[in-house]
């Protein structure tokens, strides 16, 4: 059976091809998809979602916007990396994928109660909605599979020395995930480094010669353009659809068992993901951390994905 999931994004170049993964995978059942601000602000991330959706012809997956901004802190966005309406570097398409009246919370909750199965929350953005869901919707927990997110480090951070993007935007948001008893597995930037965009994946992606990978060509161009700037990576990290890719074929990554704590209060280190990758502390595990991604399965699965799309 495909595997049901719910994709909670901030699109983001990276954000759309996981979508995208998920939209054209067998093995997925794309159920809602809802947004966050993020890499921008909600108004842009949820146009996108609109956009990613309407240049794939992706139908019949509802669409809700979020929250606006996370839990306590103010909005800190990524223009460095994903321009300044967080999907730079091509022309966007009038949307003719509609928004969803709800919520995305409200989105969520009816996902969850219409479905006879466990669903799979996949957020590749900060964890503002989902922590938001843990507070005020116990009830349709039981109902959540697992969590898979895009988020954290077991190393070094992309904002700060030790805090990854989405977990700086909202670690109290983290912080109510890790406690929630949920089974939560961290997509961080230890593996997704690994998923490096090279020239060759782009020529893969430009043959499949459909107007998905037309647009998705550009979109890689341009955030290898904005890494190398921001970085000093040519060949930039396409981090989001690992979540999606472990979901549709678990073998496309190896990972360890761990306890994570999320630092909420540190002044340098706020949003640091603490993973206690050597059981120093001795606490229960809370965590699944892949750690090593099967690089040619992954891109074989984009490249697939894209290739069922319009
Ligand atoms: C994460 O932050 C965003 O810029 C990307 O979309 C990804 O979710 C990487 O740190
Ligand atoms: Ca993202």
């Amino acid at each position: 059976m495909a595997v049901p999931i719910i994709i909670d994004c901030d699109p983001g170049h990276d954000d759309v091809l996981a979508i995208w993964l998920a939209a054209g995978n067998p093995d997925i059942d794309l159920r809602a998809i809802t947004t966050v601000a993020g890499n921008g602000s909600l108004e842009h991330t949820t146009l996108n979602a609109r956009v990613a959706t309407t240049v794939a012809a992706i139908a019949g997956v509802p669409i809700a916007a979020g929250a606006a901004g996370p839990l306590t802190r103010k909005l800190r966005t990524a223009p460095h990396i994903h321009g300044d309406n967080a999907l730079g570097g091509v022309e966007l398409p009038e949307p003719t994928t509609p928004l969803d009246p709800r919520t995305a919370i409200e989105l969520i909750v009816d996902t969850l109660n219409s479905s006879t199965e466990t669903v799979t929350l996949v957020p590749t953005g900060p964890l503002t909605n989902i922590g938001q869901l843990i507070q005020e919707h116990p009830e349709v927990l039981p109902k959540v599979e697992r969590i898979v997110w895009m988020g954290g480090s077991t190393t070094r951070g992309n904002m700060t020395a030790y805090a990854e993007f989405n977990a700086w935007v909202d670690p109290e948001a983290i912080d109510i995930v890790v406690k929630s008893g949920i089974p939560f597995t961290m997509v961080g930037l230890n593996i997704t480094h690994q998923a490096l965009i090279t020239q060759d994946v782009i020529e893969r992606i430009a043959a499949i010669g459909n107007q998905t990978s037309a647009f998705g060509v550009q979109l890689l161009r341009f955030f290898n353009s904005t890494y190398e700037a921001a970085e000093g990576m040519s060949d930039g990290p396409l981090h989001d659809p690992i979540t999606v890719a472990l979901l549709a074929d678990p073998n496309v990554v190896e990972s360890i068992e761990s306890h994570i704590d999320v630092e909420v209060n540190g002044t340098y280190t706020a949003g640091a993901t603490c993973i206690d990758i050597h059981d120093m502390l001795g606490q229960p595990n809370n965590v699944t951390v892949p750690i090593r991604l099967n690089v040619d399965r992954y891109w074989d699965l984009i490249v697939d994905a894209i290739a069922h799309l319009r």
